[in-house]
């Protein structure tokens, strides 16, 4: 083979300027807002991996469409195109758009659930979970054991443990209204499911009479997942893989801002019509009518081109090569990631970079810090601060203290990776002389978003 590096397959229209700070603005910044890297602007930013959602950029393609979209307030002509893009991709026959995922969430789990209920997932995301617990119903984990190792390389550690699932349904037999799958998998790393874990997962529910429904709001890099690691699925498609995958449930809640590759949206879509009536009724009560559901025309017409476009095997090969050159990169300077790569973000092992700082003095939260003191860089903290408080409001270590990159879809060059890179084996080399930090203040709830810090 010619050519060893993987380019990004677009050549670039419209830019905006990269936010440049100095050391020393940032560390007035930081102060100012108390350490948490949420309070900052993000013009303060240079390098921005909070998040993958709603961060892409779009395509000529995406802006001309929401040029020419149809406004209307009832059967618009963008819905209808919507509609029929999310039923090729999907092979569902219902779709019922709303704003972006947790309403979809909420309109579904609102109408299906009952207090007292309980619904199994490999991981439910933060949302998923939030929104059924305030419903009284009880969110479970079953990720397989594989799942729960960072250090672990294993093709396919999203997946159900099956054993489980099948005990867990058993004793809990009349108790669970559905059964959900995030794929990929965000809580544990954006790691994939396989193909054949699906389908067990499908038919352990069908024997049990209980519908499985997907969390598939990174459907494409999943597929792209199985064509390159699942045996016998290289040759196929990953258009054809993404419709076996959606043919192994009964219908998906898609948070459009990650692979729908738009800023915002969302949708649920189902295969049979027995939940339909009620839906559409909630929607109209809390979305907007049923073709449109919180969205303006324009974002569904950028989401019918974007559900075609992340299925592009380029892109999809271009966007996995991202995230692994990343994360190798940073193994290259001594930088402990979990492994393997997923599909939309890189974690830092700041346990294992920063031994020296003890869990009550967050050692993510010290690495984010300087990720942004030292080099601009905006990560995510996943470890003491989100996990650590006990409801009494005690401490509790995390089970992992890590520092989430999350990767926004076609955004930053390679050219841009490497300086990050570069800058983080500047830390890297100087890693004993970070030190931890303690809350000077925090909310009772989500103290992760509002907290304030000092350094120790
Ligand atoms: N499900 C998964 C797996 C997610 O990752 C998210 C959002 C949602 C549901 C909720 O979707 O934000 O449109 O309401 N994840 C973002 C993240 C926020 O940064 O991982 P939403």
């Amino acid at each position: 083979m010619k050519h060893r590096t993987i380019i990004e397959p677009f050549k670039i229209k419209v830019v905006e300027p990269l936010p440049m700070r100095t050391v020393e603005e940032r560390e007035r910044i930081l102060a100012e807002v108390g350490y948490n890297l949420f309070g900052l602007h993000a013009a303060d930013v240079t390098f921005d991996f909070l998040t993958d959602s709603g961060t892409s950029a779009m395509s000529a393609e995406q802006w001309g469409a929401m040029m020419v979209a149809d406004e209307s307030y009832a059967g618009s002509r963008s819905f209808y195109r919507f509609e029929q893009v999310v039923q090729r991709v999907t092979g569902y026959r219902h779709v019922i758009p709303t704003h972006q995922g947790r309403a979809a969430e909420h309109l579904l789990f609102s109408l299906r659930c009952k207090p007292g209920q309980l619904v199994p997932s490999n991981n439910h995301f933060d949302t998923t979970r939030a929104n059924l617990e305030q419903l009284g119903v009880e969110a479970v984990d079953l990720v397989c054991a594989e799942g729960r190792d960072p250090t672990l390389d294993h093709p396919f550690k999203g997946n159900m443990d099956v054993g489980r699932l099948e005990a867990f349904l058993l004793e809990h037999r009349g108790r669970v209204p559905f059964v959900m799958m995030t794929i990929t998998n965000n809580t544990g790393g954006g790691q994939p499911v396989s193909l054949e874990n699906l389908r067990a997962v499908s038919s352990t529910c069908k024997a049990h009479g209980i519908p499985l429904l997907l969390d598939a709001c990174r459907f494409a890099e999943n597929a792209w997942f199985i064509k390159v690691r699942e045996p016998g699925q290289g040759e196929r498609s990953a258009r054809d893989i993404a419709r076996d995958v959606f043919a192994t449930a009964d219908g998906c809640l898609v948070s459009a801002k990650k692979d729908g590759l738009v800023n915002i949206g969302g949708f649920i879509a189902l295969r049979e019509d027995s939940w339909l009536g009620d839906l559409r009724n909630k929607l109209i009560l809390t979305e907007g009518f049923p073709t449109y559901g919180g969205l303006a025309a324009r974002d569904l017409e950028a989401l019918a081109v974007g559900l075609d476009e992340v299925l592009d095997e380029r892109y999809l090969a271009y966007r996995e090569g991202v995230t692994r050159y990343v994360a190798d990169g940073l193994s290259r300077c001594g930088v402990p990631t979990m492994r393997p790569p997923g599909g939309h973000a890189v974690y830092i092992d700041a346990r294992a970079l920063l031994p020296h700082i003890p869990a009550h003095e967050f050692p993510a939260q010290a690495l984010a810090i300087e990720l942004f003191r030292a080099e601009g860089i905006r990560s995510c903290e996943i470890g003491s601060v989100m996990f650590g408080r006990t409801p009494d409001g005690g401490f509790r270590p995390a089970a992992l203290e890590l520092v989430r990159l999350a990767l926004p879809r076609r955004v930053y060059t390679q050219a841009h990776f490497d300086y990050v890179l570069e800058g983080i084996a500047d830390i890297a080399a100087r890693r004993e002389q970070l030190r931890g930090v303690r809350i000077t203040y925090e909310p009772p709830f989500l103290r992760h978003f509002t907290a304030r810090f000092a350094p120790v």
